[in-house]
């Protein structure tokens, strides 16, 4: 999965990306309805002078979650500090983080969904009365100590919000899901792009990009930068149509946005299992991807695209997706 060019996952190679995050909310492309209320609950908390309320972001990944947390720290005028589900082993590690934050800290935690149960509960009076409840001592002469944080705000962040418990969700005042861009947007962002890397693009090339970029900002900034390369190496200073659609092909990234793994899993759902039903777990081992990355990376676009059908008996082709590997693209 490392390294597919139009995988949605953050890469080692994108450090790039950091000067492309947009830092303000006036910067941040698409999401209107998300960007609007966030809007106004950062004004409402800034006016009564408290904290903002807890905010749980999900979505697909490359959506643009990482980037609104650090934006709603800046908006508010905030230090934001970062962790991650998988970084909090030990429940000194989130006591740790927790007694550092000062009075109006952003504190963001990335896949919280991947936070050990018997670290969330120490999470619950945290986020609800600003107070943290720690056991000291040896075992048989321990007691527990209450300690009071200052107000501080909990950003979260998911790509798989139903893996979330109840207790932990019921305790985010604001919850938002990113979407998938349209195509407009896309293409903003690619414009964005090509005005910081300081590399021309015209409009078809930028509606090309954007029509393959999955719906994904950090897609369309990694295949903007691959085309940039292909574009340079030709002694050229303006992306166009022409050398998009090379490079993309050349990419082996389709009409569609698809690359060979969506390819892959499409053909084996339509020639190895008769178009389905059929279990994910069947798909990824014929195909030789983890279940996760489908679930996770894979399958959100086919279905969002209608390429695919979740059903209770398993995943089933649909008439565009049989359209589309009978067209033999890529193969
Ligand atoms: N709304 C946006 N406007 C402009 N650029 C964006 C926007 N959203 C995301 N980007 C760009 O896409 C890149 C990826 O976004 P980001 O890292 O925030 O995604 P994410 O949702 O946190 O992904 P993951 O689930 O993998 O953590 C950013 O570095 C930024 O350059
Ligand atoms: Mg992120």
């Amino acid at each position: 999965m490392k390294g597919r060019l139009v995988s949605a996952e953050e890469q080692d190679l994108d450090t790039f990306e950091k000067s492309l995050r947009p830092q303000y909310i006036g910067e941040y492309i698409g999401q209107n309805e998300v960007k609007e209320n966030i809007k106004v609950f950062i004004e409402a908390a800034k006016l009564r002078e408290e904290s903002l309320d807890h905010v749980l972001l999900y979505g697909p990944p490359g959506l643009g979650k990482t980037t609104l947390a650090h934006i709603i720290a800046n908006e508010l005028g905030a230090n934001i500090k970062t962790t991650s589900g998988p970084a909090l082993e030990k429940s000194g590690d989130l006591a740790a983080v927790l007694s550092s934050l000062e009075p109006g800290d952003v504190l963001f935690i990335d896949e919280i969904h991947r936070i050990p149960k018997f670290i969330e509960e120490i999470l619950y009076p945290a986020m609800e009365d600003f107070s943290l409840d720690l056991v000291v001592g040896a075992e048989g002469s321990s007691r527990s100590i209450k300690i009071d944080l200052p107000p501080f705000t909990l950003v979260g962040a998911t790509t798989r919000a139903g893996d979330i418990s109840a207790p932990l969700r019921d305790r985010f005042g604001i919850v938002s899901k990113l979407n998938y861009y349209t195509e407009e947007e896309l293409k903003e962002i690619i414009k964005r792009t090509s005005r910081v890397l300081e590399m021309p693009i015209d409009e078809e090339a930028a509606s090309e990009l954007a029509k393959r970029s999955r719906k994904t900002p950090r897609i369309a900034n990694r295949l903007f930068k691959r085309v940039r390369d292909f574009t340079q190496v030709e002694s050229k200073t303006l992306i166009d149509l022409d050398i998009t659609k090379k490079s993309l092909d050349r990419l082996k990234v389709d009409k569609f946005g698809l690359d060979q793994i969506d390819i892959e899993y499409l053909d084996a759902l339509i020639n190895k299992f008769n178009g389905g039903p059929v279990g994910v777990e069947t798909i990824s081992s014929s195909i030789g991807e983890e279940v996760t990355t489908l679930e996770d990376v894979v399958e959100p676009y086919l279905l969002q695209e209608g390429f695919i059908k979740r059903t209770q008996r398993g995943r089933m082709a649909t008439d565009k997706s049989y359209n589309h590997i009978k067209d033999g693209e890529l193969k």
